[in-house]
């Protein structure tokens, strides 16, 4: 085999990661992954890890895989063990210094590189040896749930990319990314708007971009006129699913008696925290869960706590939002979907209506286009100085998401296309443009 890899580009992603290499020839290839249930190997590795109980693995060290070996033996292991997902969403979160995972502490630095890790040995098994430089995909800007600590969180992904084996780190925009992608699509010059709506964040960037087949390599073939995201994306809309349709099952908005007779709401933040993936992997912790049995013996409706509880103690949190996840994809193609999650005594079925689901995200899509609107504002362009407009990442698939450029760029500007790999293949491009 005499490839040789002249640069790399990794997009590590809230839910899926990429890894892209460049040759001699300039075209971005994918590292593949097989398939966690024995189906077709992937162009995309799920970002996410999970923990073995010692008394499974024979009393040693708790064992770690990720990505879809990861979900493999979580489904083996049949809720023994810690499932963790969304890591990204912590990476700017200055309260999460660390954590307890079957008594073992872990910073954020060593749940994410053994992530990083698998991508490299799988770049490395199929393309050979990688150069020591990489350029890393960044959001805009890192999500958080409370102040985010933009350099904190730039830091914490460059630890975990030099722990995996890379010693020149450079990051660039995710959307920056996408456009190098884009450009090979283009015929002539065009002024664009890339918007990237991915688990954890939806990123813009607007750029004069050149066909990438019209520069020679090394020359600088697109001007940056802005930059701006939001941390709101596809884990946002699953949330509030979940706060919808899944929470009042689980004793949202139920009573409880307290000890002193009175009859109380029952608290919101085992729900707020079950709306995120990220931080309801963590509920299982011995104090909540204490709390939690005392909630469903005060409850009016000890049932749904019960409900709570089985989710909670039982790992069910992938089923759950994977169910989740599964009414929302149907509903970028269908104008309802049936939810459904079974796992007795917890039973919870409906049917959710498209227009039911926008009216759920409609201030994030607020959110979004506001942040669009600003962008423009702030790079004094109107939406007509734009030829196209390319969307990517999956989020990019909801059609409320769409809708808002539609009305504000036309249909006919409009671009799709590699959804869940155009960042990984632009980042490897962008690094070939600066190797020395
Ligand atoms: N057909 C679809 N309809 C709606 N949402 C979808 C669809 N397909 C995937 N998604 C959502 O897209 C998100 C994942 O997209 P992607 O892989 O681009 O994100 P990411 O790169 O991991 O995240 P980020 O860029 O925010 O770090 C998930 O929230 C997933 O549920
Ligand atoms: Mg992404």
């Amino acid at each position: 085999m005499s490839f040789e890899v002249k640069a790399v580009g990794l997009d590590f992603g809230t839910t899926n990661s990429a890894i892209s290499v460049v040759g001699a020839d300039g075209a971005p290839r994918l590292a593949r992954f097989p398939h966690a249930e024995g189906g077709a190997a992937t162009e995309t590795f799920r970002s996410i890890l999970f923990f073995e109980t010692r008394d499974e693995i024979g009393g040693a060290a708790s064992a770690v895989s990720v990505g879809n070996d990861a979900i493999r033996r979580y489904l083996a292991a049949s809720g023994n063990g810690r499932l963790v997902q969304s890591l990204k969403s912590f990476l700017a979160d200055k309260t999460f210094d660390s954590t307890d995972i079957m008594g073992e502490n872990y910073t954020l630095g060593d749940l994410i590189a053994p992530i990083i890790s698998a991508l490299r040995d799988a770049a490395i098994a199929q393309f050979g040896e990688l150069p020591p430089r990489i350029v890393v995909g960044r959001p805009v800007h890192f999500a958080s749930m409370g102040a985010a600590d933009e350099a904190l969180a730039r830091s914490r992904l460059d630890i975990a990319v030099r722990r995996a084996g890379w010693t020149e780190v450079e990051f660039e925009y995710e959307p920056v990314g996408a456009a190098y992608d884009y450009a090979l699509r283009i015929a002539r010059d065009e002024l664009v708007l890339i918007a990237d709506f991915g688990g954890g964040t939806s990123d813009f960037s607007l750029l004069q971009l050149r066909p990438r087949s019209a520069a020679k390599h090394g020359a600088v073939r697109y001007e940056i006129l802005g930059n701006d995201g939001v941390g709101i994306a596809g884990d946002a809309f699953d949330g509030r699913i979940m706060r919808h349709l899944v929470a009042p099952a689980l004793g949202r908005g139920t009573k409880y008696r307290s000890p002193y007779g009175m009859v109380l709401p029952a608290p919101t933040w085992p729900y707020t925290r079950l709306e995120r993936w990220h931080y309801l992997s963590f509920l299982k912790a011995r104090a909540t869960m204490l709390r939690f049995e005392e909630l469903k013996r005060q409850s009016l409706e000890p049932d749904k706590i019960g409900a709570l509880i089985h989710v909670v103690e039982n790992d069910l949190g992938y089923f759950l939002f994977r169910a989740v996840e599964q009414s929302k994809l149907e509903l970028s193609d269908a104008e309802s979907a049936i939810f459904n999650f079974v796992d007795a005594p917890v039973e919870i079925e409906a049917i959710v209506g498209r227009a039911e689901f926008e009216a759920w995200i409609d201030r994030y899509l607020a959110q979004i286009a506001g942040c669009v609107d600003r962008l423009m504002l702030t790079a004094g362009l109107e939406a007509r100085s734009i030829d196209s407009v390319f969307l990517t990442g999956g989020s990019s698939f909801v059609p409320a998401v769409r809708r808002i450029f539609v009305e504000r760029f036309g249909a006919d500007r409009i671009r799709m296309g590699d959804e869940f790999t155009s960042v990984a293949r632009g980042l490897a491009l962008r690094a070939l443009d600066g190797a020395a």
